[in-house]
């Protein structure tokens, strides 16, 4: 199996505070990953860092062997605009825009496929995700787990080789949450790395692995397989929950 991403000895301090202590971990391509700890033990801190968001204060970050702490801005936005994609638990899309349009306009600023491929990737994902239906509508005008599956179609209009997301089910309902990480699942499925901090255990149990953070350490991992929606799940989400009993979460 390839490596897409490897973490070394990741450390980040703002000012004199360290949070992130000495991490270490690689994800393989096609793999779902799920961070989970307590709130402040750094999980969006090392989702930044991993993404390129932020730069870590120490360490490397490796995207298929290069990298990523270490190159320039502009070398940065590229490789996030092409190769990758985000989001998290609100989304912010344009308000003067239709869903459409918000979807294809990261599309047309990367210039990676022609306007014409941009718009047939955007219909094809619309049509997937289940929101074609409000593909014209402005945004103000749809429900939130439309929005935030407008949000998931703008993250891949690309075609990201990883999809990071910080809570991207934090402000949604149980049946919401369940429609978009049946989107997530699928878009896994189809070859994107998938790589979400969650609080929420029937989120986490989506993933193949999960990665429990204490402290701004790993302190546990957890090995899952990969989800299969015609299965019985029942199994994961008590291997989960013991888990993370272990955890004291
Ligand atoms: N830009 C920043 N400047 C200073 N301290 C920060 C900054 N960002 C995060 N921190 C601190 O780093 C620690 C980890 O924060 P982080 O947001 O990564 O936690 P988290 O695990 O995502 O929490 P939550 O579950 O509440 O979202 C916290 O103590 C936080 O106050
Ligand atoms: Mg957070």
């Amino acid at each position: 199996m390839k490596t897409i991403l490897d973490v070394k000895n990741l450390c980040k301090s703002f000012g004199e505070t360290q949070v992130l202590h000495n991490i270490n971990f690689k994800v393989n391509e096609g793999e779902f990953v799920a961070i989970m700890g307590q709130s402040g033990s750094g999980k969006s801190t090392m989702l930044y860092n991993i993404s390129g968001m932020d730069r870590p204060t120490s360490g490397n970050v490796l995207l298929s062997g290069e990298d990523i702490s270490k190159v320039d801005e502009e070398r940065l936005s590229s490789i996030r605009l092409n190769r990758m994609g985000f989001i998290f638990q609100h989304s912010y899309l344009l308000k003067n825009l239709s869903i459409r349009d918000n979807i294809v306009l990261p599309g047309f600023k990367s210039g990676k496929y022609s306007r014409e491929k941009v718009s047939e990737n955007a219909e094809s994902i619309m049509k997937k995700t289940g929101i074609i239906s409000v593909a014209d509508h402005d945004i103000k005008k749809v429900s939130g787990g439309q929005l935030q599956r407008a949000a998931i179609c703008r993250a891949l209009i690309n075609k990201p080789d990883i999809l990071f997301g910080d809570e991207p089910t934090g402000s949604l309902n149980s049946s919401t949450t369940k429609e978009v990480m049946d989107n997530i699942n699928d878009i896994n499925i189809e070859g994107t790395t998938v790589i979400i901090v969650t609080h929420d255990a029937k989120v986490a149990a989506r993933a193949s692995r999960v990665i429990f953070i204490m402290d701004g350490s790993i302190n546990d991992e957890l090995e899952l397989g990969k989800y299969n929606g015609n299965k019985d799940n029942s199994f994961r989400d008590k291997k989960l929950t013991q888990w993370l009993d272990k955890q004291g979460f």
